[in-house]
């Protein structure tokens, strides 16, 4: 192809090209200016030809493209501004259908020394329409940032899901335990009854006995006539040791006393559980039962741990008191057994719409991950044999849920745990929770 030709060809595509392509030179006036930006800006190439480039067009941001450009000349260096940075060079409406709505283009920008030798003469700028991608994009991040907020929905909505089935799991499980513990309760009362009575009878017979054989031997003076028979009776008091059996009967009967009084009491709690004696419902002041709660463990509780009361403002609570007394009894022994050495129980009370919250924190040793599951079983218990039953959460289990309420566990190993009761401060659904 000829030279002209080629030339010419050059021309028609730099004139016709979809890109916006002007140029400068160091004096900032217009050396180029295609038919794309005559068409946009509406200023033909005669109009700004030879023309200072922000004489004719003051809009532009002038400072940042002048140092861009000047940077250009001196470092003699190619430049780019995506539309990201600096949304466009030029304000030029946007009038394609296709992408409708936005009013501006957004524009990609190139900056090309144009050299002759190796100084740079002309700095040619190339503005590209990225108006669909910016769109796109702009659509793309709304609709990301809208599945962003459904995912976190769901997410909220399966954790909910998984903790109602395993509220639902725990009171399937705590109904059947609570027939079985009805049962075992049933069929141990009885003979716990007459082991009882027996056991009175027992021990009161034995007195008699006891002082029948002080009688007896206020009698031994008289024997020395029958030395044999006074050897006898020496001998099986030997044999026997008296004085051991004497003193091993009381305690004997004490020991088994304190046995039969656990068993009645794990009786009691297996009925508590079973819910065999319904208490009557009352409108009650929870703080007054935390409070005659307390004097009964205080006992048990002021050498191990500093009892703090922060009592919030509580409406009165329809509810059966003797039986929240228990669950307060229950979380209150518990945090002091969890505390080694000395430590701090926090009760604190505080309403929440329509609920009341009875928490009992404490400074004791946490309960380990693995556990958190297993601590409202029945008879799950840490503690050694003799010390727990493993009834005691159970049992408030089954009453705060008699109640329809619910109690949460926060728990830190090494830190301590909170329990926490959720009352509802009037029975609307008694009805049903009873059925
Ligand atoms: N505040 C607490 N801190 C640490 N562990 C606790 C706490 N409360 C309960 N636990 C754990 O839960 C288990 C079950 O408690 P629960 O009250 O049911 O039975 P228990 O205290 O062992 O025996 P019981 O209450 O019948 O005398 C406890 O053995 C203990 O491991
Ligand atoms: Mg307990």
């Amino acid at each position: 192809m000829p030279m002209d030709d080629q030339s010419e060809m050059l021309n028609f595509i730099v004139d016709h090209v979809e890109v916006g392509l002007f140029a400068v030179d160091l004096d900032f006036r217009i050396t180029l200016w295609n038919g794309f930006m005559a068409m946009h800006s509406g200023r033909s190439s005669e109009e700004v030809m030879g023309r200072h480039l922000f004489e004719c067009f003051p809009e532009l941001s002038s400072k940042w493209l002048e140092r861009k450009i000047k940077n250009v000349f001196l470092l003699k260096h190619y430049a780019f501004t995506s539309w990201e940075q600096r949304p466009y060079l030029l304000r030029f409406p946007h009038n394609r259908s296709v992408t409708g709505g936005m009013e501006f283009m957004r524009q990609n920008c190139t900056f090309l020394p144009v050299k002759r030798g190796d100084t740079v003469q002309h700095v040619c700028v190339a503005l590209f329409d990225y108006t669909d991608t910016a769109l796109f994009q702009r659509q793309l991040t709304a609709t990301i940032a809208a599945l962003e907020v459904e995912k976190g929905e769901q997410r909220k909505l399966i954790a909910q899901l998984a903790e109602a089935q395993g509220q639902l799991l725990q009171a399937e499980k705590m109904a059947s335990i609570g027939q079985l513990a009805a049962g075992v309760a049933h069929e141990i009362n009885n003979p716990i009854g007459f082991v009882n009575g027996n056991f009175g009878s027992l021990e009161s017979y034995i007195t008699d006995l006891m002082s029948l054989l002080v009688a007896y031997e206020g009698l031994e003076g008289l024997l020395h006539q029958h030395p044999e028979a006074l050897a006898r009776v020496q001998v099986i008091k030997q044999e026997i040791d008296i004085g051991f059996l004497r003193e091993d009967v009381p305690q004997l009967f004490k020991e088994s006393r304190d046995g039969l009084d656990r068993v009645k009491r794990i009786v009691q709690e297996l009925k508590d559980f079973s819910r065999v004696d319904q208490t009557e419902w009352q409108i009650a002041n929870l703080h007054h039962c935390l409070d005659s709660t307390l004097g009964i463990v205080q006992n048990e509780v002021k050498y191990k741990a500093e009892v703090v009361k922060d009592y919030g403002d509580l409406p009165m609570v329809e509810c059966m008191p003797s039986q929240l007394n228990q669950v307060f009894l229950n979380l209150l022994v518990n945090a002091s057994q969890a505390i080694t050495g000395h430590g701090q129980i926090v009760i604190r009370t505080a309403v929440e719409n329509e609920w009341v919250v009875v928490s009992v924190s404490d400074t004791g040793a946490g309960i380990p991950p693995e556990l958190i599951k297993r601590i409202f079983d029945p008879f799950f218990t840490t503690k050694p044999i003799g010390t727990g039953t493993g009834l005691g959460l159970s049992v408030s289990y089954s009453i705060v849920h008699r109640h329809g309420g619910r109690i949460e566990v926060d728990t830190k190993l090494g830190a301590g745990t909170t329990f926490s009761v959720w009352l509802p401060v009037v029975q609307s659904a008694k009805a049903d929770q009873e059925a």
